[in-house]
């Protein structure tokens, strides 16, 4: 790697399982570039110590920013993007001629993965599972994607109203609604369902191989379903979900590399080819 190499990383605790140093290497590649990436652990307090350590060097163009300080870098920078904002958190941080500008490139990732699949979100009727960072930074692309309208559902129906209630701020054209569970149930099961064109799990259950106790009529429609996590084999929320009939169910992978790209595309102008890099990550 030359010494004149662009340099970034991405902040993490834990930082060791990440991909985005394999992925932006992958992406540098396509233009004939070294990118120098690498993985920065912090202590859970320690965030900005660290990031003025990295960004004083002067090939620092800038970072990615994943759990817990997501919030840190939110108020660490000198300004936010729109969609930053919105999310109320920074996945992105660019260095810019006057300091720092967070950006999050995490719901458009969504979106644009959603595109790869054809997965049409214009006008469609959205059940979003969970409440949670992920969510909450998730909404923004997906309502400018022009989603009809968002039910949110979540285990806290006080982090669920929240939610909505601050996507009202910015979303006046789509329908918001939340469900506590007993209302949830009447709503599936009534003379006239309500029904869903896509569901995307936005909690951390799958992880530990969970499901969130969600009554399959959301399946009723043939939805697509997207889970946020991916793992080698598919999710048991995904499993349920083509158990239940649905045959478009997408893991979180091509959100991680869609996310990636759009960073990517922030810092350099160019818009990297995600297909060869999602197929090398699902081949390991
Ligand atoms: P993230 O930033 O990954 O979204 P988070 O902000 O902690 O993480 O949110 C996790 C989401 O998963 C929340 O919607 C959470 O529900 P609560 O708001 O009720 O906590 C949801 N979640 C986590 N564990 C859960 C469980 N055992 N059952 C149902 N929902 C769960």
């Amino acid at each position: 790697m030359s010494v004149t190499s662009p340099k970034a990383c991405v902040f993490g605790n834990p930082i060791e399982q990440s991909k985005s140093p394999l992925i932006h290497q992958m992406f540098a590649k396509q233009f004939g570039f070294d990118f120098d990436y690498s993985k920065r652990f912090a202590e859970p307090d320690e965030f900005v110590v660290s990031a003025i350590e990295f960004f004083s060097d002067p090939n620092v163009i800038g970072a990615n920013v994943t759990m817990p300080f997501k919030h840190d870098a939110a108020a660490w920078v000198n300004e936010l993007s729109e969609q930053a904002k919105r999310a109320g958190a920074v996945n992105t941080i660019i260095k810019t001629s006057h300091g720092y500008k967070g950006d999050n490139s995490d719901g458009i990732g969504l979106v644009n993965d959603f595109m790869r699949h054809n997965v049409e979100l214009n006008n469609a009727r959205l059940l979003l599972v969970g409440a949670g960072g992920a969510a909450k930074g998730a909404l923004p692309a997906l309502i400018e994607a022009g989603v009809k309208s968002v039910s949110v559902y979540n285990r806290s129906a006080d982090k669920s109203e929240a939610l909505v209630a601050f996507t009202r701020t910015y979303a006046s054209n789509t329908l918001l609604t939340t469900f506590k569970e007993q209302a949830f149930l009447n709503a599936l099961t009534s003379d006239a369902p309500i029904e869903f064109d896509v569901v995307i799990n936005a909690t951390s259950l799958s992880l530990d191989g969970k499901l969130p106790s969600l009554p399959v009529g959301i399946f009723r429609a043939k939805p697509a379903v997207y889970d946020m996590v991916y793992k080698q084999e598919p999710t048991v929320f995904l499993q349920e979900a083509s158990k239940n009939g649905c045959s478009k169910c997408i893991d979180g992978l091509g959100m991680l590399v869609e996310q990636a790209a759009h960073s990517f595309y922030l810092w350099f102008g160019q818009k990297p080819d995600t297909k060869p890099v999602y197929d090398a990550l699902k081949a390991m």
